[in-house]
């Protein structure tokens, strides 16, 4: 599942213990880490139960047994204990007397020797507490718990019970538990493995579907796994990622693939006025030639400056070159020179007051100037250029007399390349990148462009926001 690891690796890379795991799989380090826990939390439960239960065991017969002998000083004290005393719970009794003389005795126990001696007894009566005896040297197999209790005129009773019982069932417990424990762990490190495996194996599948993924295929996504988990919204958000840079990819190539064609003419127009003059040189006027020959390399010059406007743009991702106070009335200003000696008439009705956005005074100086070219070419009179406050906004509109858009195309003529003139304007007009051109800046600016009827013509309208701390700089 894992790649192994690269034949340079290190030897001491190798050697460590750490290492080692991490080059595992991650199906084998999650059940073994698994397990692990298990079988420590486990093992530490088992001690615990065994240890708890023993306690609890040894109380109960102590308890019993302190009780036998309360009863059996009872009796001692009243002087009405028989010779031979009976044994119903099989707890053994010594009754011993001033003189360590043992005077009373269940049936069948040592009526010579007594369970504890006198240093023992004494502190088995200061304790309060059973202790553990050997049965063996009195004829009793295992352990013993024995309590001992002072009683009248210097007597000693003591209470004896067999240990063996717990030994059993705690020993019984012990087992059941050393067997369980090793089989539930393997139980669950099964479980576990089968569980990360099935978990892991969308993933599996993701890795499978990106390796089948070329860069010539088209539309190729990732499976997405039916369950709505984790890997269902890595899967979704892959594909979501796929489908953008599928989409970047294929506006990349239609890119290229317009921008050789927009080539293609005027090339082919240059090489064809050239090859003819060539041809015939005799009558050839060369500065006709040479004019059309200049017309050409402009509108290859336009587009190519057009193309790299562009691809700055798409470069910088919708953020700006440079951020600086600009004044739209002297960009207009500027701006609208260049049209005084065009036969369409140019006006600006700009009020005092200063107008300042925030932006990149070249980029800006562009838009007015792409919009400004179109409406000069499709003016019937005259193109009017204005520039007001509107709220928080400046508004900066250019209006023709011209032919006008259509409502539906307003929108689609912001799209690159996109032309909608008849063959004569062509001949001035761009590749269609202009308002593409115009769109895009506005937008990196934080502003808006669109086309609106002016009825008759059109009227550009750029909203930009107006700069906040004006006063500051
Ligand atoms: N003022 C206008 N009046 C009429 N049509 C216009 C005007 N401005 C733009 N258009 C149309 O929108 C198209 C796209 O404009 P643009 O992106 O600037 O490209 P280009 O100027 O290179 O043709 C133009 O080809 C033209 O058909
Ligand atoms: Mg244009």
């Amino acid at each position: 599942m894992v790649a192994e690891p690269a034949a340079g690796t290190g030897s001491a890379r190798r050697a460590s213990p750490m290492g080692w795991w991490r080059r595992q799989s991650l199906r084998f380090r999650v059940t073994a880490a698994a397990s692990a826990v298990l079988a420590l939390a486990l093992a530490a439960s088992a001690w615990v139960l065994v240890g708890v239960l023993s306690q609890s065991l040894i109380a109960t017969i102590d308890e019993s047994a302190y009780q036998r002998a309360h009863r059996v000083r009872a009796d001692a004290d009243a002087d009405r204990l028989p010779p031979e005393l009976s044994n119903p719970d099989g707890t053994l009794i010594q009754v011993i007397d001033a003189t360590g003389r043992i005077t009373h005795a269940t049936v069948g126990t040592d009526r010579l020797v007594p369970l504890l001696g006198p240093q023992a007894r004494q502190s088995a009566i200061r304790a309060r507490e059973a202790r553990f005896l050997d049965g063996r040297p009195y004829g009793i197999p295992g352990p013993l718990r024995v309590a001992a209790v002072a009683a009248d005129r210097g007597q000693v009773v003591i209470a004896a019970r067999s240990f063996d019982e717990v030994g059993k069932s705690v020993a019984a417990a012990g087992r059941v538990l050393f067997l369980g424990t090793p089989i539930l762990i393997v139980l669950l490190a099964g479980a576990s493995w089968m569980i990360v495996g099935r978990t892991l194996r969308p993933i599996a599948s993701l890795r499978r579907g990106a390796a089948e993924i070329t860069g010539t295929a088209r539309s190729r996504r990732l499976p997405v796994p039916e369950a709505r988990d984790e890997v269902h919204s890595l899967a979704t958000t892959l594909n979501d990622m796929l489908a953008r840079l599928e989409a970047a990819d294929g506006r990349q190539r239609a890119l290229v693939s317009d921008a050789a064609h927009e080539l293609r003419s005027p090339l082919a127009s240059i090489r064809l006025q050239l090859e003819v003059a060539l041809d015939h040189p005799e009558g050839q006027e060369w500065r006709d030639t040479a004019e059309g020959v200049l017309e050409d390399a402009m509108r290859l010059s336009r587009l190519a400056e057009d193309l790299l406007a562009l691809a700055r743009l798409d470069e910088r991702g919708g953020a700006l070159a440079r951020r600086e106070p600009v004044d739209l009335d002297a960009l207009v200003r500027q701006g609208t020179e260049r049209y005084a000696d065009n036969p369409v008439l140019v006006r600006r009705a700009v009020p005092d007051e200063q107008i300042t956005v925030t932006g990149d005074a070249l980029d800006l100086g562009r838009v007015l100037t792409n919009l400004i070219d179109n409406a000069v070419r499709h003016a019937a009179s005259a193109v009017v250029v204005e520039l007001r406050v509107s709220g928080s906004e400046a508004l900066l509109t250019v209006t023709d007399d011209g032919p006008g858009i259509p409502e539906a195309d307003r929108e689609r003529v912001f799209d690159r390349f996109t032309r909608l003139d008849s063959a004569r304007s062509r001949d001035e007009g761009g590749a269609g990148l202009g308002l593409a051109i115009v769109r895009e800046t506005v937008r990196a600016h934080g502003g808006g462009v669109h086309l609106a009827d002016a009825g008759p013509g059109l009227r550009a309208v750029v909203a930009l926001p107006l700069r906040q701390d004006s006063s500051i700089k």
